[in-house]
């Protein structure tokens, strides 16, 4: 099954609308995905929702876009500079940006949360705000890959400058080197892919957003996807595990 989906409503918060239609899709799925940066969550996320027809909900993106703005709050500028040096950006400013977007949650699409929640408290604060929406998680993917090869997707990724499309120098190369395929934009490496954003960004995985493999595994809402693989294969996987969820769940 494939969608439309507009991530208008999510990029912009507040009353912005976005075009689901209920009839579009004949079965919303509400998941999260978790994993270490770099694992390919992003990847994985734009795969899913062609498979699926749910929005790509991802809080990087929304902070990355807000980058662009010409007198950025203090709040939001003290997030960006977090972000550049790859630490978590703080659960207060995250979760009231999640909050303003929470029409995102109870739409009739469904959705992909990426890259939240990210703490044990940011996962509390979706747990109330979805209880309040009226919809409930179908699972969380939680997707791994040893360190060894989580490095090098992060080190050989390349972001277009303009559309944002992912690219990595060996993996999925674009056809002119440094131009993306869609829009012609130039290729960038992301400010966090340097070494020592990324040393910062796997310490502040480990310690803040493993254990909420924990926490979703006591409410048996945790599928492991082992990463390896090509995109389209770890897309099948992710498909298969949630097919089997599915057939669970119906029994
Ligand atoms: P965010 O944007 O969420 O980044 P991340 O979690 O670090 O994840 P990445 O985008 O780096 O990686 P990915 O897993 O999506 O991998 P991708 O698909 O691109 O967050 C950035 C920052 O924002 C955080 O550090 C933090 O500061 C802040 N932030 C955001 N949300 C927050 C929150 N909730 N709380 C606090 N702070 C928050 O793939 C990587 C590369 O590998 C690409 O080049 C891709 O082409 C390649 N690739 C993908 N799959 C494969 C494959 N199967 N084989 C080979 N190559 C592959």
């Amino acid at each position: 099954m494939s969608a439309q989906t507009n991530r208008a409503a999510w990029f912009q918060g507040g009353d912005a609308q976005c075009d689901a239609s209920p009839e579009a899709r004949a079965r919303a799925f509400r998941l999260v995905l978790l994993g270490p940066p770099g694992v390919g969550k992003g990847t994985q996320a734009e795969l899913l929702c062609q498979a699926l027809g749910t929005c790509h909900l991802s809080t990087g993106d929304v902070f990355r876009a807000a980058s662009c703005q010409q007198e950025p709050s203090p709040a939001l500028k003290s997030a960006l500079e977090a972000m550049r040096r790859g630490e978590l950006v703080s659960d207060g400013l995250v979760v009231s940006m999640v909050q303003e977007r929470s029409g995102c949650l109870s739409c009739c699409g469904g959705f992909l949360l990426d890259g939240f929640p990210r703490t044990v408290s940011q996962a509390e604060a979706l747990d109330e705000l979805l209880e309040q929406e009226g919809v409930a998680l179908d699972a969380v993917l939680s997707y791994e890959l040893p360190l060894g090869e989580i490095v090098d997707r992060l080190s050989g990724r390349r972001t277009c400058s303009k559309c944002k499309a992912v690219y990595h120098i060996t993996a999925r190369p674009p056809h002119r080197e440094g131009v993306c395929d869609l829009c012609g934009g130039g290729l960038i490496q992301r400010d966090d892919d340097r070494p020592d954003s990324i040393r910062v960004r796997m310490q502040a995985y480990e310690e803040s957003t493993r254990p909420l493999a924990d926490y979703y595994s006591r409410t048996d809402r945790l599928i492991t996807v082992a990463a390896e693989g090509t995109p389209e294969v770890i897309l099948e996987r992710s498909l298969k595990e949630l097919q089997s969820r599915a057939a669970q769940v119906r029994h």
